[in-house]
């Protein structure tokens, strides 16, 4: 096992997007595993805009301390266990922190399961999180039906990457929003989206009156601010809107929707948001049908890694940059020699 550990302590909650404030890259002492605990050799640290939510306050989870390693979804290796459930050399995943090296307790932490020749990185960038998040926001909030028009905001970024295409396979017209020209010919030319709008340089509401003069059926948001809105002034008669994120708002201090209702109440609509943490029953499912997916060609994953954990951070400033050059799951490959 190596000497040294490196993380990035968590400072302060940043004001608006001040990160560099907020996280500073530290060499730390290598943490010792108590009882049911293990030590984890970290080979991939998912970045992920709900991060940005940890620190300001308490979420679905307790508000991130300061003066510690900053925490976030990882993939990684025992190096010593204290615990019957684990072994050295098993390969887990769980919330971990930025750092090579972490104390987790074993509750909590899944076993990898053998991908079927898929790289290590799918268990994180396409199952579980962004894939349950997009099959439960599709199937269980949206309550998509064949012949519907469906819109995602975040289309190209993971969840919304997968959530247009499972809306695609289940038969709807699909319409993405997102950053940039780079992005939208992603979406219909490798993804196979119908449509998609570059709000940077389109008005979105009135592409979205061209694309869809029946209105739409269900809204995927993650993003919120001024693109909801605009979705929401072309929402069909009993349209859904399955609010997942609200990334535009992340940075404010108070994230809010500010959407505009009226157009909602005259057509009847349903709102609602869900975290994934509420429906962890629905991912069996979920993985059985992406991997089914995956494995026919109809589904495809994008994994955008940054190699080494000093990049971390500008990396993470990214996923709030509209329009920066990444698409799909955005990770840190930490190990330089994980698959
Ligand atoms: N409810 C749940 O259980 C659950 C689970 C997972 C994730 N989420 C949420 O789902 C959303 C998507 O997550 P993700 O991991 O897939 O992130 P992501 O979409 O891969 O990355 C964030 C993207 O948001 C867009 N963005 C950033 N700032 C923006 C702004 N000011 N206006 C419009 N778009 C902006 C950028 O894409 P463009 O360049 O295209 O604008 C960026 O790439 C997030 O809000 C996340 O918190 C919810």
């Amino acid at each position: 096992m190596a000497e040294s550990n490196r993380a990035w302590i968590f400072e302060q909650p940043p004001i608006r997007d001040d990160f560099d404030t907020a996280l500073k890259f530290r060499d730390w002492p290598m943490p010792e595993a108590g009882k049911d605990q293990v030590l984890v050799k970290t080979l991939y640290l998912s970045l992920d805009p709900a991060n940005r939510r940890w620190m300001a306050g308490p979420t679905y989870m307790p508000q991130i301390p300061t003066g510690l390693p900053m925490w976030g979804f990882v993939l990684g290796e025992i190096v010593k266990s204290n615990s019957d459930r684990f072994q050295a050399g098993d390969i887990v995943g769980g919330v971990g922190t930025w750092s090579d090296y972490a104390v987790m307790p074993a509750e909590g932490l899944d076993k990898i399961a053998d991908l079927g020749g898929m790289p290590l990185h799918a268990a994180m960038g396409l199952f579980r999180g962004p894939g349950g998040t997009a099959y439960v926001g599709v199937v269980d909030i949206g309550q998509l039906k064949a012949g519907q028009t469906f819109v995602v905001s975040g289309a190209a970024g993971s969840v919304g990457s997968l959530a247009g295409q499972i809306a695609k396979i289940l038969g709807a017209t699909v319409i993405g929003i997102a950053g940039s020209a780079e992005k939208c010919a992603w979406l219909t030319d490798d993804l196979g989206f119908d449509h998609a709008i570059d709000y940077t340089r389109e008005d979105v509401e009135q592409r979205l009156r061209e694309l869809c003069p029946k209105g739409v059926d269900v809204y995927f948001e993650n993003v919120g601010g001024a693109i909801g809105n605009a979705v929401a002034a072309n929402m069909a008669k009993f349209g859904r809107i399955a609010v997942c994120g609200l990334t535009a708002q992340y940075n404010e201090e108070r994230a809010s929707v500010g959407l505009d209702v009226m157009p909602l109440l005259l057509n009847g609509c349903t709102m609602q948001c869900f975290i994934l943490y509420d429906y962890l029953d629905r991912i069996g499912e979920a993985t059985a049908k992406i991997a089914g997916w995956y494995a026919q060609g109809r589904i495809k994953y994008h994994a955008d890694i940054t190699e080494g954990l000093e990049n971390a951070l500008s990396a993470f400033k990214r996923l709030f940059q509209p329009g920066a050059p990444h698409k799909g799951k955005m990770m840190v490959r930490v190990d330089r020699a994980a698959n």
